[in-house]
C-alpha cells in the first residue's frame, strides 16, 4: 500500500523466493545444456551457443507458463497465494532471460555479416506469406518489446500513476505476448526439425495455461450468486442470501447487473458490502477476509476498512462502496457504486431493516 515508494522494498521471504527461483532457473538451464550434451554428440553435437540461446529461451518460456498460471492455481488453492504475492519478480527475471536469449540470437544468427544485426534482424527474412519460413524471429522482439514494458512498470509506483485500471489493462499484454511467444516456438520448430519433445511440451503448456483459466473462469461464474434483481422506485436491489449464508469475516460476491462483482461482508454479526475488485491491481477482495477489522486482499494483502472502503491509517487508498439493507430476511445490495471511500451504514445481521 502506498504513502511513499522505496526503488524496490525486498523483504526476507521475497529474499528468499528470489533466491529460490534464481538456484531453480540456474538448475534448469545446467541440466538443459548437460542433457543435450549427453544426447548429441558427435557429428550432431550442437554448439554451445546454441545450447545456452536455447535453454535461456525455454526457460524463459516456462516461466511465463508458471507466471500464467499462478493466477488461477491460486483460485482453487489458497496455498498458490505467496506464489502469487511475488508474481512480479518472476515476470521481471523472465524479461531478463528472454532478453539474454535474444540478445545471443541476434548476436549468433545475425552478428557475422556486413550488415548490423539489428537491420539484419528486422529485414534478412520478410517471408510473410509462408507458414514454413515466416520469419518466426520478428515475434520474438515484439514479444520481448512487450516484456519490457511489463517489467519496466512492475513497481507500484507506475500502478498509482497509471490508475490500476490501466496498469491492469497494460499487464493483460502479457496474454499478448504469450501468444506470440507461442508462434515464435512453433513456426521456428517448423524450419529447425529437431524431433517431436518442443512441439509436444507447447501443445501441453498451452492446454495448461487454457484449461486452467477455463476453469477459474467457469468456478468464478458459479460463485457469482444467480442473483434476482428487484427494481423499487428505480433503484435496483439485488439479492444476496439470508445473513446466515454470508460466513463470518468472509464474503459473498453477487454480479450486478452492468457486470461489476460486489463483495458482501459480515463482520461482528453486521454486513457491508465493496466493489469486488481491489484498488491495487484488481485482486478478488471477496475471496479475501476480514482481519484486524479490514478487508484484506487475498493478492497482496492491501486493507480496507468493511464501512467505508477507506484503507486504515496512513495509507490512502480507497474502494467503491454499496448500500445494503435486509427485507424479509434477505440481505439485499443496491446495484449502484458509490463513490471510492463513501462511508455506508453496515446492516445488523439480525435486523429487519426499516427501509425495506
Ligand atoms: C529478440 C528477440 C528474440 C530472438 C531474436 C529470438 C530468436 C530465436 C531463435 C533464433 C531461436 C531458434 C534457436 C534454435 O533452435 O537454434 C529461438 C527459439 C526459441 N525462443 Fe526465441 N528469440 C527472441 C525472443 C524470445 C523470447 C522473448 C522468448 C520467451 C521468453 C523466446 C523463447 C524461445 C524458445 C522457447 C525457443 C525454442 C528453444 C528450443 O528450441 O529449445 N524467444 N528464438
Ligand atoms: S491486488 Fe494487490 S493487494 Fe489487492
Amino acid at each position: 500500500m502506498s504513502v511513499g515508494y522505496a526503488a524496490i522494498q525486498w523483504s526476507k521471504p521475497k529474499r528468499r523466493y528470489d533466491l529460490i527461483v534464481g538456484l531453480a532457473i540456474i538448475a534448469y538451464i545446467g541440466t538443459f545444456m548437460l542433457v543435450s550434451k549427453m544426447l548429441w554428440t558427435g557429428a550432431s553435437a550442437i554448439s554451445d551457443e546454441v545450447l545456452i540461446l536455447r535453454a535461456l529461451g525455454s526457460c524463459g518460456f516456462i516461466l511465463l507458463h508458471i507466471i500464467l498460471c499462478i493466477g488461477p492455481l491460486a483460485r482453487f488453492d489458497p496455498r498458490w497465494l505467496p506464489v502469487l504475492f511475488n508474481r512480479r519478480h518472476l515476470g521481471v527475471m523472465t524479461f531478463f532471460i528472454a532478453l539474454a536469449h535474444g540478445v545471443i540470437a541476434i548476436g549468433y544468427y545475425h552478428g557475422f555479416g556486413t550488415i548490423n544485426p539489428l537491420v539484419s534482424l528486422l529485414t534478412s527474412n520478410t517471408e510473410f506469406a509462408s507458414v514454413q519460413a515466416f520469419p518466426y524471429q520478428l515475434l520474438g522482439v515484439v514479444a520481448l518489446i512487450v516484456l519490457f514494458l511489463l517489467a519496466a512498470t512492475s513497481h507500484d509506483f507506475w500502478n498509482k500513476n497509471l490508475s490500476a485500471a490501466t496498469w491492469k489493462r497494460l499487464h493483460m499484454s502479457v496474454y499478448g505476448a504469450y501468444v506470440l511467444l507461442v508462434a515464435h516456438v512453433a513456426l521456428g520448430a517448423l524450419q529447425n526439425d529437431r524431433g517431436l519433445l518442443g512441439p509436444i511440451a507447447t501443445v501441453l503448456g498451452v492446454c495448461t495455461v487454457g484449461v486452467l483459466h477455463l476453469l477459474a473462469a467457469w468456478r468464478e461464474r458459479n460463485r457469482d450468486l444467480s442473483s434476482p434483481t428487484s427494481s423499487v422506485a428505480g433503484e435496483e436491489w439485488i439479492d444476496v442470501g439470508t445473513p446466515a449464508e454470508i460466513p463470518d469475516d468472509r464474503a459473498r460476491t453477487v454480479c450486478a447487473p452492468g457486470g461489476e462483482r460486489i463483495a458482501i461482508f459480515k463482520h461482528n454479526g453486521r454486513i457491508s458490502a465493496v466493489t469486488n475488485v481491489c484498488a491495487h491491481q484488481g485482486g478478488p477482495l471477496g475471496e479475501g477476509a476480514i482481519i484486524d477489522g479490514c478487508i484484506t486482499c487475498p493478492w497482496h494483502g492491501w486493507q480496507y476498512k468493511p464501512q467505508d472502503g477507506c484503507a486504515p491509517p496512513p495509507f490512502q487508498e480507497k474502494v467503491a462502496t454499496y448500500r445494503v439493507r435486509i427485507s424479509a430476511g434477505r440481505v439485499q445490495v443496491n446495484a449502484r457504486a458509490l463513490p471510492p471511500g463513501t462511508p455506508t451504514d453496515p446492516v445488523s445481521a439480525r435486523s429487519e431493516a426499516a427501509n425495506v
